[in-house]
């Protein structure tokens, strides 16, 4: 009986120290990630990947605690969230900002508190001393050997959606006047996303020696109903001249699609469609001919790269000031050859 229980001491004795010992080497690291808004279509696939990345980086030994926050595209909401994440003593915060105007108050807030930061999706604008935006990069990000971006040159996708205009037979001059008649959904006007796309597209066009006309320009959000509303209201105002929608993304070409099927128009017919992301809808649409092409945002490659970074700065290790992911073109030939 005495051997009995001295053994059974003894495993006690061994399984409480082995416990302990393994409780001691689980390492849990806080990351902090805020998005603009929960309703944007690509953000919301952004940041379930994301997550579900991070677990995937999980082990026995090193764990992360994930607090995610909706910005509700409100920059106070925002920076409030961000106060909150330093209050917490986040580990790393990843940040999708509401408003890049606002990058160095939030860059300087967070390097302040020694948290390294992951800017992703929404890149800050270099501005020169008088306050203009200039094409350079952005000194907050340059600056700090802890801060980066994660993104995609979003030049690169407005000058795909203009080529896959000018590959088509017609080259988007379906009434044959000589000139590509078109309107523009663009999203907030903010981003370096929407400005781009919008110059870009028309670029590719002009560059490559056609002539365009713009019967409209408006301000979408990257919203999918607010789409579907200035779709809907150029169509009755320019009816069978718009040959081509541009939109600066899926969201919005999603909403322009209800509206031109529901003004009796074809796409691929009497009119084309263009959107940016990729969203799975809009590949099968783009499949079935129902969108003219749209063009990968890659937000496996970038949500993975930006998790990738944010354990780099994890573990001390030196990191790039900026990261970016390649566009793809989807059109008919590039889905039909998958
Ligand atoms: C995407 C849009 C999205 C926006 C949010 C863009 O890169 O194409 O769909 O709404 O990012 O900032």
């Amino acid at each position: 009986m005495k051997k009995i229980l001295s053994l059974v001491l003894a495993l006690a004795l061994v399984l409480s120290c082995f416990c302990v010992a393994s409780a001691d080497d689980v390492k849990t690291y806080k990351v902090g990630v805020s998005i603009y808004q929960y309703t944007d279509n690509f953000m919301t696939l952004y940041r379930n990947e994301i997550e579900a990345y991070f677990k995937t980086l999980e082990t026995d030994t090193v764990k992360y605690e994930i607090t995610m926050a909706d910005g509700k595209n409100d920059m106070a909401e925002q920076t409030n969230q961000v106060q909150n994440f330093i209050t917490q003593g986040m580990d790393v915060i990843i940040l999708n900002l509401v408003q890049t105007s606002s990058a160095d108050a939030v860059i300087d807030q967070i390097v302040a508190a020694g948290i390294p930061l992951v800017l992703i999706n929404r890149e800050p604008l270099a501005y020169d001393a008088d306050g203009n935006t200039i094409d350079e990069a952005y000194e907050g990000i340059l600056d700090n050997a802890t801060v980066c971006y994660v993104g995609a040159d979003a030049r690169q996708s407005g000058t795909y959606q203009g080529q896959m205009v000018a590959d088509l037979d017609n080259h988007g001059d379906i009434n044959g006047d000589g000139k590509i008649s078109y309107i523009m959904i663009e999203g907030d006007p903010e981003n370096i996303d929407a400005q781009y796309r919008t110059e870009f597209s028309i670029k590719a066009l002009t560059d490559a020696g056609y002539e365009v006309e713009c019967l409209d320009d408006q301000v979408g959000n990257w919203d999918q109903t607010k789409g579907q509303e200035l779709c809907a209201n150029a169509l009755a105002k320019y009816g069978d001249k718009i040959e081509v929608v541009f939109c600066n993304n899926d969201g919005m070409a999603l909403g322009a699609a209800t509206a031109i099927t529901a003004a009796g128009r074809t796409v691929g017919e009497d009119i084309y469609l263009l959107g940016v992301d990729a969203l799975d809808e809009c590949v099968e649409m783009v499949k079935a001919g129902e969108m003219t092409g749209t063009v990968l945002n890659d937000h496996i490659g970038q949500s993975h790269t930006a998790v990738d970074v944010a354990v780099k700065l994890l573990n001390g290790e030196a990191i790039d000031n900026y990261y970016w992911v390649n566009y793809v073109m989807v059109n008919k030939a590039y889905v039909d050859a998958q």
